[in-house]
């Protein structure tokens, strides 16, 4: 990553990333960022770091503006090793008189890399420090998405350094949002916040709410992880009440793995109904799909219809991967079904259907079970079950 001016004094040194293609579980077919920020005033200040496998980029990006011994403040807004990996390597050639993190951010940091006897400076939300010119108020959005993690605000530039809130896993050589095509950045922001912040909307719509009241003037909205915001804070700033809302479309998810192919006609058979009452639906094959894009999907799907064989008396691994991931996510105000062809016990539909109750999506049909290979009768009465689902859906109104 080429070292890019946000504003007079203000630079972005981060890293690209652009092999990466799995983080802790989520697919990043498009690589990421490592984003970290040099102000260069009295008080030299970093914000975060970058993964362990990228210190050298980041020490060239400072070293093409300052001498990296010059820095004076480190500022740990999170400690997830992809912004705090190069922080003992940073520490270590910049001897820096402060590091500003939270409390939580402070036990964090210890627990990470048991150096007890750092320069530690705890904040809270509103503490405010001078670094000469500037200003860095602090906010805590403590849970989103780790006990310890913050904003920092730099109250001149209005640049408000966000952490990993409104990134997005995506290497490019742009730098900014109007520079980038924004169809592609608003994607991976929803599979970003479907993959790592669904779980805590309610915390979000607080966090919302709090920014909106404490009327900041934000003029950029720099992530921890792809295009910096600075044309269309509006848009991702509304995609994100949309989807701490969950709000969510009529539209139906097939979801499903199948053994010898008759769940896999089940499901086209039931999208085939869904879609005959009038309801959107994407049939998604679990073999060819990764469980982070079919996460992406249900952020915005109010109709969630599970398809799996029984295998050993439970569920093929791949469904039972993926329920164990949506599960952690607790995905709200939804519809749900489940349907699966068995040999002698039959037990997948019985547990999709607990699943989806445990998630308290709301289950609106038994289930339909076929003993080995469905015949003509059967794929009639999946259609009428998709019709019925599409119908009670559309009339719900939801
Ligand atoms: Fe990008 Fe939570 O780390």
């Amino acid at each position: 990553m080429k070292t890019t001016e946000l504003a007079k004094g203000i630079y972005s040194v981060g890293a690209v990333d652009w092999d990466v293609r799995d983080f802790h579980g989520y697919s990043t077919y498009k690589g990421t960022t490592y984003n970290s920020f040099l102000v260069i005033d009295k008080k030299v200040t970093l914000f975060d770091t970058v993964k362990h496998s990228h210190k050298d980029e980041l020490i060239r990006n400072i070293s093409a503006i300052i001498d990296p011994q010059k820095i004076d403040y480190i500022v740990v807004n999170h400690v997830e090793m992809d912004h705090s990996g190069s922080l003992p390597d940073m520490i270590e050639i910049a001897k820096p008189e402060k590091i500003f993190c939270s409390q939580m951010g402070k036990n964090a940091i210890i627990d990470h890399f048991h150096e007890e006897d750092w320069p530690f400076e705890v904040v809270k939300s509103g503490t405010e420090i001078s670094l000469g010119k500037r200003t860095v108020q602090f906010i805590e959005t403590r849970m989103l998405h780790w006990p310890d993690s913050m904003f920092s605000f730099i109250k001149e530039d209005g640049i408000l350094f966000s952490s990993d809130a409104f990134g997005q896993h995506y290497a490019t050589s742009e730098r900014f949002d109007d520079e980038s095509d924004l169809s592609e950045v608003m994607k991976e922001s929803a599979k970003y916040y479907a993959n790592i912040l669904y779980l805590f909307a309610p915390l979000i719509r607080k966090l919302l709410k709090s920014v909106e009241e404490m009327n900041l003037g934000i003029k950029m909205i720099a992530p921890d992880h792809g295009v910096i915001w600075r044309t269309h804070i509006d848009k991702i700033l509304e995609a994100y009440d949309n989807w701490s809302q969950n709000k969510a479309d009529n539209r139906a998810l097939v979801i499903y793995d199948s053994m010898w192919h008759s769940t896999e006609k089940m499901a086209h058979a039931v999208a085939a109904g869904v879609e005959d009452a009038g309801l959107r639906t994407k049939l998604i094959n679990l073999k060819v799909h990764h469980r982070s894009d079919v996460m992406t999907d249900v952020l915005t799907a109010n109709t969630i219809i599970l398809g799996c064989s029984t295998l050993n008396n439970g569920l093929l691994p791949r469904m039972a991967g993926f329920l164990m991931y949506m599960r952690g996510f607790k995905p709200t105000n939804k519809f749900g079904a489940s349907f699966g062809s068995f040999g002698w016990s039959g037990e997948a539909v019985k547990l999709m259907n607990k699943a989806l109750e445990d998630m308290k999506i709301d289950v609106i049909e038994e289930g339909f079970r076929v003993k080995y290979v469905p015949d003509t009768a059967h794929f009639d009465q999946c259609i009428e079950m998709g019709r019925r689902i599409g119908k009670r859906v559309l009339e719900s109104g939801k």
